[in-house]
């Protein structure tokens, strides 16, 4: 299934502390960025990246994608205060498609045949979304005391990509800006309108990079890959 891909990049990275968007640390011999935008460049469904970027950043940006010969990127839309703001701001740009998927530049180890999955469920059905099952016993904490153990069975952890028909996720978007809605995920907005959202089983390596960490374990994962 063709699908074209919205990758927000425009954070700041304040958990990383990298004191620099954090897109733009080594992971191995690449920024993380350009690990994940190659992996929509070797994809061959993949006919479009869009990527929302800061504008003082986009120079730098625009450099890595010559360099490392990215061929597919058709717009660098600016990114806006909340990651929610800046995938809105692709969507409006881009025409219309049948399926777009949102990833976040920060998950640079997603694999092939899960995007596959992910855009023919999303094809097929509406839309649909990366997740891993809990792995830990969850507790709901109030003030410090345990108020409820959640059933661990029901719980999943999700990430992206999340796939939707074009018009679903351009209908969700235009609704939450218009009522105000800021969700964490693109999947909150198309919840809101009541339409079904499909899990994909992906893998506890398509981690965020997010803290410094996460930088250790991406460097375990890129060897094994090796
Ligand atoms: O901060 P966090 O890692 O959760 O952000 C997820 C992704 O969203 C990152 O790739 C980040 O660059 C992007 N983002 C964005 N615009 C924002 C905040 C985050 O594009 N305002």
């Amino acid at each position: 299934m063709r699908y074209e891909v919205v990758l927000p990049a425009a954070g700041s990275g304040k958990r990383m502390g990298a004191g620099q968007n954090k897109l733009f640390l080594n992971l191995a011999d690449k920024p993380i960025l350009v690990h994940t935008l190659l992996v929509f460049e070797r994809d061959e469904n993949c006919t479009g990246i869009w990527l929302a970027v800061k504008d003082e950043e986009r120079p730098f940006i625009q450099a890595l994608i010559e360099k490392h010969n990215i061929t597919k990127v058709k717009g660098l839309p600016t990114g806006g205060e909340e990651r929610q703001h800046s995938v809105h701001s692709c969507i409006k740009e881009m025409s219309a498609v049948d399926v777009v998927l949102v990833h976040d530049a920060a998950r640079p180890f997603i694999t092939i045949p899960k995007i596959t999955e992910l855009a023919k469920v999303a094809y097929e059905k509406g839309a649909a979304i990366a997740g891993v099952r809990a792995k830990d016993t969850m507790k709901v904490v109030h003030n410090g005391l345990i108020k409820e153990t959640v059933d661990r069975e029901s719980l999943w952890m999700v990430q992206t990509p999340q796939a939707f028909r074009y018009d679903l996720l351009a209908e969700a978007e235009d609704v939450a800006e218009k009522v105000g809605f800021l969700g964490t995920d693109e999947a909150m907005l198309v919840e809101r309108l009541g339409h079904d959202i499909h899990i994909v089983e992906c893998s506890y390596e398509n981690v965020k990079m997010t803290t410094q960490e996460d930088l250790i374990f991406g460097e375990a994962i890129l060897k094994q890959r090796k």
